[in-house]
C-alpha cells in the first residue's frame, strides 16, 4: 500500500536549493503540503535553523507540528554539508570540521527521524522517512571527504534499522545514494577534482540531475509499496554499481 494519506504533510529538510527544492517541488506538484528547512533564509512553509546548533532538530520539529497543525506524514533528511577536511589541517580543526558534518549530515537526521517515529508511534498511524544519503556510504570518498563518507554509511545504517523495527507500526524508511549531481554541492566538488574529466568514471557520460533525484524521493515518499521498505535506491549512472 503507498503512502495511505492522501494530501500528506512533508517535513523536508534542505529545501533552499539542489535536491531539497527539487523535491519540494515534487511533492507539490502530487497535491502534498510541504513545511520547508534551510539553516537562514525563512518563508511561511520553511523553517529557518542551522543544524550546526545542537537545538535545532527538536526546534524544527516544533515548529514542523506548529505550522501543520500537529500532523506530519513524512520526513525527508535531506539538508547535507559537504566541505573538504583535509589530513594536514591542525588536529583541533581537523576534529572539528570531522564533528560538523557528522552533526550536520547524520546527528540531525537521526534526531529528527526518532522525533518522527515517536510522532507516529504515540499516534498509533504510519509514516514515512526518506534519508538522501550518497553514492559515497558503500564507495567511500576523495581523502578529504572521511567525515562525509562516514556519516552517510551512518545514515544508512540508521535507515537499515529504523526499517527493520517499525515496519510492524507502519512505519517505512527508504533511501537514496546518488551519485554526482548537478547542483552547488556537485559543482564544488567537480571543479576540485579538475572537472569534466570526472565524468570518465561514469558510463551514463553525466551526472545527475536534481529532478532525477527528486522523482526518487517522490516515488519514496508517496508510490513506494511498502515492502520496499529497508531499500536503498542508487541514482549514479552506473559509476558504482553494487
Ligand atoms: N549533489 C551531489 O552530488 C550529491 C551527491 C550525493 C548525495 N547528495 C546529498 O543530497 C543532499 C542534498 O544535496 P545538494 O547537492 O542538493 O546540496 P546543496 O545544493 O548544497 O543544498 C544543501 C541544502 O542543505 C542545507 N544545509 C546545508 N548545511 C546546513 C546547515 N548547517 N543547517 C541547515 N541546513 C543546511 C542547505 O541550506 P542553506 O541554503 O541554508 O545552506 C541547502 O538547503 C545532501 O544530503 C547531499 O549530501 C548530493
Amino acid at each position: 500500500m503507498p503512502c495511505p494519506t492522501a494530501q500528506p504533510t512533508a517535513l523536508v529538510t534542505g529545501t533552499s536549493r539542489g535536491i531539497g527544492a527539487a523535491i519540494a517541488a515534487g511533492l507539490r506538484a502530487r497535491g502534498a503540503r510541504v513545511i520547508g528547512h534551510a539553516s537562514r533564509a525563512a518563508d511561511d512553509e520553511t523553517i529557518a535553523a542551522d543544524l550546526i546548533d545542537p537545538t535545532a532538530a527538536a526546534r524544527i520539529w516544533q515548529q514542523a507540528l506548529d505550522r501543520s497543525g500537529g500532523a506530519i506524514d513524512l520526513l525527508i533528511n535531506n539538508a547535507g554539508l559537504f566541505s573538504a577536511n583535509p589530513l594536514d589541517l591542525s588536529d583541533i580543526a581537523w576534529l572539528d570540521n570531522w564533528e560538523d558534518t557528522l552533526r550536520i549530515n547524520l546527528t540531525s537526521a537521526a534526531e529528527l527521524s526518532r522525533l518522527a517515529v515517536r510522532h507516529w508511534m504515540d499516534r498509533g498511524v504510519s509514516g514515512r522517512i526518506v534519508h538522501v544519503a550518497s553514492r559515497a556510504a558503500y564507495r567511500g570518498d576523495s581523502p578529504d571527504h572521511w567525515h562525509y563518507a562516514a556519516a552517510k554509511g551512518g545514515m544508512i545504517a540508521l535507515h537499515k534499522t529504523i526499517a527493520r523495527h517499525y515496519a510492524a507500526r507502519g512505519i517505512m524508511s527508504y533511501a537514496i545514494c546518488p551519485g554526482f549531481t548537478d547542483t552547488a554541492m556537485a559543482g564544488d566538488y567537480l571543479e576540485s577534482r579538475g572537472g569534466a574529466g570526472l565524468l570518465a568514471d561514469i558510463p551514463l557520460g553525466r551526472v545527475a540531475t536534481p529532478d532525477e533525484i527528486a522523482a526518487i524521493a517522490v516515488f519514496c515518499a508517496l508510490d513506494a509499496p511498502e515492502s520496499m521498505t529497508g531499500a536503498v535506491i542508487d541514482a549514479n549512472g552506473a559509476s558504482y554499481v553494487r
